[in-house]
């Protein structure tokens, strides 16, 4: 029996790395999906890559962090699918730079992207679900939301954040039937990445290896399911080790 059969799943984020690697899970386990990104062009060909293979997909322009935007998720959703079961909220930035450097735009764009944009897509799948009386979320937060690295300091505190927010929003919910919960990445081989050094990250990491999108998605769809029915306000790290040491 497969683990989503009929449910519709929001994926912000969902046409890259460890979005996407989701999608496809979800999917197999018979979800149908709304994916929602910034980049047009990776949404377009992701869509259309998924439906080729029979699934049922929509793809939804959008910046998370505009309160216009975030209500077209739900309407395009509502209005293709008629309801919303999951939110995977997982669309972020990073921002690697000493903090000297930062400027106060680029601190209030990470904040506003990996925070703020994870609550008002929160607060969209929250109304819905209590029209609809059940619901679950899944928050992408980091290992460094749990302990501090030098050079990325707005983003840490976001990530720390969204742990935060998860926690109160897992509790605001918990007779509601609405069950949140973060995930917790160590050192993934997406795009995010970018030139950053990966035999530091490698080495780095207790497991001595990068993680894997794949890996992650496996993560999202056991608290995504009913597979973790008694888990509400909690964060899953899932980091090769990293954060044990
Ligand atoms: N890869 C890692 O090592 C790692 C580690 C810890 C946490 N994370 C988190 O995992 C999540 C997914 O990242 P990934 O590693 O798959 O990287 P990624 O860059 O492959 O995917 C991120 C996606 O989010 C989208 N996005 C960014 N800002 C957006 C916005 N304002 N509105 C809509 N979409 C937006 C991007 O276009 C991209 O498709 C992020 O929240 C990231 O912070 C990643």
């Amino acid at each position: 029996m497969s683990k989503l059969q009929d449910k519709v799943a929001v994926i912000t984020g969902g046409v890259s790395g460890i979005g996407a690697a989701t999608a496809r899970l979800f999917a197999s386990e018979g979800a149908k999906l709304v994916l929602v990104d910034f980049n047009e062009e990776k949404g377009a060909a992701f869509e259309a890559e998924l439906k080729s293979e029979g699934y049922e997909v929509v793809f939804v322009k959008a910046d998370v962090t505009s309160e216009e935007d975030v209500k077209n998720i739900y309407e395009t959703a509502l209005k293709t699918f008629g309801k919303v079961d999951i939110l995977f909220n997982n669309a972020g930035i990073g921002a690697v730079k000493p903090t000297e450097e930062l400027t106060y735009a680029e601190w209030r764009r990470t904040v506003e992207v990996d925070l703020d944009g994870v609550f008002l897509v929160a607060q969209g799948a929250i109304k819905e679900f209590l029209k609809a009386g059940s619901g679950v979320i899944v928050n992408t937060a980091s290992m460094y939301g749990w302990v501090g690295s030098p050079g990325s300091a707005a983003y840490n505190a976001a990530k720390a954040g969204v742990i935060n927010l998860t926690r109160s929003l897992g509790l605001e919910y918990a007779t509601r039937n609405i069950r949140v919960n973060a995930l917790c990445p160590g050192f993934i081989e997406t795009p995010i990445l970018g030139e950053t050094d990966r035999d530091y990250l490698t080495n780095a990491t207790p497991m001595k290896r990068l993680g894997k999108a794949e890996e992650m998605a496996k993560a999202v769809l056991f608290m995504a399911s009913d597979d973790s029915s008694f888990m509400t306000g909690n964060s899953l790290v899932v980091d090769g080790g990293y954060t044990a040491q």
